[in-house]
């Protein structure tokens, strides 16, 4: 079980789905689902930037987060196609996921970019979801720690120490995104331990406060056995995510 200092946090990541429409219906079955008293663990959701303000209003005066999936790292400029900082406080968005594989992967994010996100999202009051994870030839050539200090240490590399344990990573292994092949919960505690451990060089204070999740593939049927991993503080969620049931189902297993 992760550590008490640090709340479990599951986040859902809609992707490129979610209309106005739909959004506005899944947050009505969301709260329907949503035990008397709240969530017993933090909870989520990442949505496309059209669907936030019908989010942050279908979520009103409920702890769910509301986040973006994107930002960029200016808070204006001729920057054609891109979102601001400000631009998602306006709309009373909690927070960001940054470096995204998928980003990284068919949209040219760099860990140079993710260098100036993260603290730009964390001096404009955003929470930043800090994204990493190795691809599979990684894994099979015995690279995945020396992929996951590069994109922990730069990621976090111009953010000041007090402010380290406000950055959420996600550990999300390439090879288990969308492919319905999650990672063992050995594999997704080993990394994560190590996350941690990259973030314990820096200050040992904020990796003892500082959340790590897991994502790649996390279902129903699998959720409770990766969040049991001690280093495991929570799951970042794709697929099973666009269900309020198994969203729900999830946030249960993370309780447990
Ligand atoms: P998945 O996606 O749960 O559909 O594998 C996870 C993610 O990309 O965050």
């Amino acid at each position: 079980m992760p550590d008490a200092a640090r709340r479990p946090y599951v986040v859902g990541n809609w992707k490129l789905w979610g209309t106005r429409a739909a959004a506005t219906g899944y947050c009505e079955r969301l709260a329907e689902l949503e035990p008397d008293g709240g969530w017993p663990v933090d909870t989520g959701l990442a949505v496309p930037f059209t669907a936030l303000d019908a989010v942050v209003a279908g979520l009103h005066g409920r702890a769910t987060a509301v986040l973006a999936q994107n930002m960029h790292q200016e808070q204006e400029g001729a920057f054609t196609g891109e979102i601001s900082a400000p631009m998602l406080t306006e709309l009373s968005v909690d927070g960001v996921v940054l470096g995204h594989s998928e980003r990284r992967q068919l949209f040219g994010e760099t860990d140079r970019a993710l260098q100036e996100k993260v603290p730009a999202a964390l001096a404009a009051g955003l929470q930043p979801i800090l994204c990493v994870g190795e691809t599979e030839e990684e894994r099979e050539r015995g690279e995945t720690e020396r992929k996951l200090r590069g994109q922990v240490q730069e990621g976090l590399d111009k953010v000041a120490d007090e402010r380290l344990a406000d950055v959420v990573i996600a550990y999300e292994p390439i090879w288990a995104i969308g492919t319905g092949q999650v990672a063992t919960p050995e594999q997704a505690q080993e990394a994560i331990a190590f996350v941690r451990a990259l973030v314990a060089d820096r200050s040992r204070e904020a990796a003892e406060l500082t959340r790590v999740l897991y994502g790649g593939s996390v279902k129903p049927g699998n959720a409770a056995e990766i969040l049991a991993q001690e280093d495991v503080d929570g799951a970042l969620v794709g697929g099973a995510s666009l269900d309020p049931e198994s969203f729900a189902q999830i946030v249960a297993a993370a309780a447990q």
